[in-house]
């Protein structure tokens, strides 16, 4: 089980450049299976997740082949589908494959994915996937641990309104209504840049999709979908994370690639504890200024408000901030679980249910630490940095699920970090 080690205490300063988002690459790359002609993406990380979701198509019948000499260019051909079931084994490693059910609906009309079941940072449920495809005319059935959704005479266009907002349920039912007969209209979406960058994907391809980025989006379905060509938009979280490397040991990251506008309410957040932001000809800056940043408050939010795979990051550079920061998850039920990883390294925090008080301390101590989803593991990596002495981050199978080349980016910036297998 490989393990990372970071001797901290030292200011990073250098260059990052940013990989494209995770989050953006997955649903496209789902879209492959709504036509029948090549989806040509550029720019797509080389990540775990991103190699579970290529095993996964490839078994549903999508031929993914790399451009040689090009790193990051894939392309995705789904001549006709080889099955239309998405099986446990490869479900449960990645909750975001349960993408692929909203695509094989409107492809095929039916699909058997399992349930992707729960994950460390909550239940995490589909009920909101499953009733929108049932508002656009599908069956849903559970059996085994399956979903089983069949709509034999194809998808039809309807209104259906989220209960919650949902980023995942979203793209599914974008992506499900892109084939559909007439007019989706979906309300209460989620409105991640993720999500307008799956839009004008789709919309590439041939679709008909409308209000992207905005709570209501309507669809009006097509008979099928061309291929095209895509480049997957910058990383949004993993911007934050380096920015906040910055931050929390007081130094100046270059940071190329990353689009500011992406950042929503984070960017005057960050810019509140003292951390500078700035646009460069090349994308941003980061810069901690030498100096102790400040507590502020932060609460997540959906986008645009304070995202939550940023709030583990921001959590440990309030932990060395001159004052208090109260920490408010509001998105998932259980997103804490770097509290007791920070406190073995000396942070003070305060846990009230989905509330964390955390009181700034001078310095942390490096110490052995678990990592135990992906964000929580790189706000360990970002505690590690600033820390006095050595940290030893266990499981760090979580951070390659995210961030690509990790060690190699925070080396270039003076870090003293290194993985052990
Ligand atoms: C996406 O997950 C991201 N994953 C997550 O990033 C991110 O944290 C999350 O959106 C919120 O921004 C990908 O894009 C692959 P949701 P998703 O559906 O779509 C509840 C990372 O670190 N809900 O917006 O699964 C749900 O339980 C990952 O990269 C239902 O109740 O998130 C949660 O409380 C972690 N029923 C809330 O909605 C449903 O049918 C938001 O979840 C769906 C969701």
């Amino acid at each position: 089980m490989d393990k990372i080690l970071i001797t901290g205490g030292r200011r990073l300063e250098g260059r990052i450049s940013v990989s494209a988002a995770k989050n953006a690459a997955l649903p496209i790359m789902a879209t492959a299976l709504l036509s029948a002609e090549p989806l040509d993406l550029e720019n797509v990380p080389d990540l775990a997740d991103i190699s579970s979701m290529r095993r996964l198509l490839q078994l549903l019948g999508v031929e993914v082949t790399h451009k040689a000499g090009e790193a990051g260019h894939m392309v995705l051909h789904c001549p006709e589908l080889l099955s239309t079931t998405a099986p446990y084994d490869l479900v449960r490693r990645m909750r975001a494959s349960v993408l692929v059910l909203g695509p094989l609906v409107a492809r095929a009309g039916e699909a058997r994915v399992s349930l992707p079941g729960g994950c460390a940072i909550g239940t995490r449920p589909v009920d909101i996937h499953l009733s929108g495809l049932e508002a656009l005319g599908a069956k849903i059935e559970l059996d085994g641990g399956y979903v089983h959704a069949t709509a034999p005479g194809g998808l039809q266009g309807a209104e259906y309104l989220m209960p919650t907002v949902s980023v995942g349920a979203t793209e599914n039912l974008m992506m499900a209504a892109a084939l559909a007969r007439g007019q989706t209209v979906l309300m209460n979406c989620a409105r991640e840049p993720e999500i307008v960058d799956l839009a004008a994907c789709l919309n590439a391809m041939g679709a008909k999709v409308k209000g992207a980025g905005s709570e209501r989006i309507v669809i009006d379905g097509v008979e099928a979908l061309r291929g095209a060509l895509h480049r997957i938009i910058p990383d949004r979280i993993e911007t934050g994370t380096y920015a906040m490397a910055a931050g929390i040991t007081g130094g100046r990251i270059e940071i190329d690639g990353a689009d500011p506008s992406l950042f929503g309410e984070a960017l005057d957040k960050l810019r509140r504890t003292g951390l500078a932001l700035d646009a460069t000809e090349t994308g941003m800056v980061a810069d901690g200024g030498g100096a102790r940043l400040s507590g502020v408050d932060v609460m997540t939010q959906p986008y645009p408000g304070f995202a939550t795979d940023l709030q583990a990051q921001f959590m440990a550079m309030m932990c060395v901030a001159d004052g208090a920061a109260m920490i408010t998850e509001t998105i998932f039920e259980n997103r804490f679980m770097h509290v007791p990883e920070l406190h073995r390294m000396g942070a003070r925090i305060t846990v009230q249910g989905s509330s964390a008080l955390v009181r700034g301390v001078e310095r942390l101590k490096g110490a052995p630490v678990m990592a135990t989803d992906l964000r929580a593991s790189v706000s360990l990596v970002l505690a590690g940095l600033a820390a006095e002495g050595t940290t030893e981050i266990n499981r760090v199978y979580h951070l390659d699920r995210g961030y690509a080349d990790l060690e190699r980016k925070l080396r270039a910036c003076g870090a003293q970090i290194e993985r052990q297998a």
